[in-house]
């Protein structure tokens, strides 16, 4: 082959990559559809069961049921035990949220998880007392730390 005519054939496939390019084809390869890996899908279902605990214990404080709202707080206890396991190995796989400063940061994040099962705990013993004022106070401290960890590792979900 004539080094011209190999010049003139890598010009015609360069320009159909570029092609490719311009129309969203490389795009599309990355934007494919993509399941969500066990660990992403497990831990996304942690987090609903959370979020369920979490208004199941509002619930239960607003009309002052005490021994419902140690249970639900004991519920959020058990899932921030479960975070650590859930966000053991980075997994982007699939619709997440997560950021993937988790895993260069995973004591930090660790150390959130830790406070919002010592924080529920709070809020079982303030039910013990019956003290509704306390309970309320507690709920928001535990509260604050799924916030907390969302600033942090979450891409912020979006506004409809
Ligand atoms: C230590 C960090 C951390 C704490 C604490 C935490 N979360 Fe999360 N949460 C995350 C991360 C990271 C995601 C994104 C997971 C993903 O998409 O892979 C998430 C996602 C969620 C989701 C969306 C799940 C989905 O289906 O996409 C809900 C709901 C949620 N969290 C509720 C809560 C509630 C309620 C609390 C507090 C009781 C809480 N979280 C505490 C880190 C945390």
């Amino acid at each position: 082959m004539s080094g011209r005519m190999r010049a003139a054939l890598l010009g015609a496939a360069l320009a159909v990559v570029a092609g490719w390019v311009l129309m969203g084809g490389w795009s599309a390869l990355e934007a494919a559809p993509e399941k969500d890996s066990k660990a992403v899908a497990a831990r996304k279902k942690l987090m609903q069961g959370n979020a369920k605990s979490m208004k199941a214990l509002n619930a239960a404080v607003k009309a002052g049921e005490f021994p419902k709202a140690a249970l639900f707080a004991s519920e959020v206890g058990e899932f921030a035990l479960g975070i650590a396991e859930a966000f053991e190995k980075k997994d982007m796989a699939g619709k997440t949220t997560a950021l993937a400063n988790i895993w260069d940061e995973k004591a930090k994040f660790g150390q959130i998880a830790s406070k919002l099962l010592n924080d529920s705990r709070a809020v079982i013993e303030a039910a013990r007392e019956k003290d509704k004022a306390k309970v309320e106070a507690a709920v928001k401290v535990v509260g604050a730390n799924c916030a907390a960890c969302h600033k942090a590792y979450r891409v912020p979900p979006k506004k409809s």
